[in-house]
This record gives C-alpha cells, sequence and structure tokens, in this order.
C-alpha cells in the first residue's frame, strides 16, 4: 500500500547530473490555438457533488495520478501520496466520520463567517459522493520524509507542492472526460486513522472521481474575469 519511497533517490543517486532537454518548439501559432481551446476547456470544469454510480476504467484514475505526480515540488522531494480507495467498506467508514465531522461543522463548529461563505455552495454535511462516486483518491501530504529506519528528514514547500499536483490531477482528470470533487471534510485527522497512513503523512483533500448524476446540478457560479485576476507591470 505504501509507495517505496525508501528505494527512490532525486536523481539515480548521484549528485547533480545534468541532461540535456531540447523539447521540440511548437509553432507560436500552434500555440495560440492550443491555449485558446484550453481555456475554453478548463472553463467548462465545474465540482460536482451528485456522482452517477456508472462505473469508470481505473486505468483513467491512474494514469491521472501519475500526471498529478509529474508536478513540480519543493527540492524535488514529490511529498505526495494518493490513496485510492477501492474497499467498499472503507469507504462507508470515511463517509460515517466525515458525516459525523461536517455535521459538527455545519451545526456552528465552522463559525459564522465560514458557514456565510459556504451557503452560496448549497453545501450540508450530507456527503452522498464519499460513497457513490466510483473512484475515491484521498490525498496526503508527507510533512517530512521517514526513512524505513524512522531516520527522518525535512520537505520544503510542502503545502504548495501537494496543492500544485492536486490542480494538475483535476486538470487530468477533466480532459480525460471526468468529473470530481475537492471536499476537505475538516478536522481531516480520522482519515490517517481509517487508511491506515504512517505517522509523517496528514491528509489533504478527499476526491471522489466520476461521471455527474443524470440530475446533478451545481451552483451558478461567477468566475472572476481576467481582467480582475491579472495584473500587468
Ligand atoms: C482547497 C479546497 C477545498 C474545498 N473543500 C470543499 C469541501 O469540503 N466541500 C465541497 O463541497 N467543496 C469543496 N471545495 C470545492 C469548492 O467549493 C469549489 O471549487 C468552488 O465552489 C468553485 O466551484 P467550481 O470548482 O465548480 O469552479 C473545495 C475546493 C478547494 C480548492
Amino acid at each position: 500500500m505504501s509507495p517505496t519511497t525508501h528505494q527512490w533517490t532525486p536523481t539515480h543517486g548521484e549528485p547533480y547530473r545534468p541532461v540535456a532537454y531540447r523539447p521540440d518548439r511548437m509553432p507560436s501559432s500552434e500555440s495560440l490555438a492550443r491555449a485558446a481551446e484550453l481555456r475554453v476547456r478548463m472553463d467548462e470544469r465545474r465540482t460536482v457533488r451528485q456522482f452517477s454510480t456508472d462505473p469508470v476504467p481505473e486505468q483513467i484514475v491512474k494514469d491521472a495520478v501519475a500526471c498529478a505526480a509529474t508536478a513540480p515540488s519543493g527540492a524535488h522531494q514529490q511529498p505526495w501520496t494518493f490513496v485510492l480507495v477501492k474497499d467498499p467498506e472503507v469507504r462507508r467508514q470515511i463517509r460515517a466520520a466525515a458525516e459525523q465531522e461536517e455535521e459538527i461543522s455545519y451545526d456552528g463548529r465552522l463559525g459564522d463567517e465560514w458557514l456565510a461563505a459556504l451557503r452560496p455552495l448549497g453545501t450540508d454535511a450530507v456527503k452522498t459522493h464519499l460513497t457513490d462516486a466510483p473512484h475515491l483518491i484521498v490525498v496526503f501530504q508527507q510533512r517530512y520524509w521517514l526513512g524505513p529506519d524512522g531516520s527522518k528528514r525535512k520537505h520544503y514547500y510542502v503545502d504548495e507542492s501537494v496543492g500544485i499536483a492536486v490542480g494538475m490531477l483535476l486538470t487530468a482528470l477533466h480532459l480525460s472526460g471526468l468529473a470530481a470533487l475537492v471536499h476537505t471534510p475538516s478536522p481531516m485527522r480520522f482519515l490517517s486513522h481509517v487508511l491506515n497512513r504512517p505517522e509523517n503523512e496528514k491528509a489533504f483533500a478527499v476526491i471522489p472521481v466520476g461521471y455527474p448524476a443524470d440530475d446533478c446540478e451545481v451552483p451558478d457560479l461567477v468566475r472572476k474575469s481576467l481582467d480582475q485576476v491579472l495584473v500587468e507591470v
């Protein structure tokens, strides 16, 4: 279940070893066309909270995880673990524990300001996606490296690195025709216990994956325009 990180070294076990990198340069006309197409495709991505139970080939999800694992990371430490939860009983346990936490959260633990920010999304403590979606990925961040003998080494920029990897995971899933949700039940400590993760790992997000349900609805959200997010200096 756990990746064989102890067998892995960032540069084949050697100190700095440069190799040539000469990718073919894409003609700018093609770049422009691709960028424009991607912009439209990415704008079609929506967070889905109601999933169809229709099966999805597992290989699509594994390929998307492999895409995510190509992400850049601080000092190339790749501080992530993706747990694909296949056992229906474990998924039921995750849903029960998540809903228990979410009930307390929605009952007031989040505080008025946070609850007000969530209201336009129409979310509540019921988390059907945890058992309905055909696939469930739980992403963990490796707060530090833990060797087989218990030795520890510091990891750098863990939040940033895992956030970028999850962004790439969502992009890969979307461009492969699948829908996903980034679910962050708060607090998430129960996930380490249910999934029996080592002490250096901390849950980052729960990501159900599949097709939207036939009657799926999403909030009619407005995305900020390019003018609102881009500053040119
Ligand atoms: C870090 C992060 C945490 C999130 N946590 C939750 C969550 O716990 N539950 C949920 O329903 N949506 C969650 N979302 C999804 C956001 O609500 C969603 O991305 C946002 O409303 C924009 O909608 P869109 O993804 O369809 O553009 C989370 C998203 C991010 C990036």
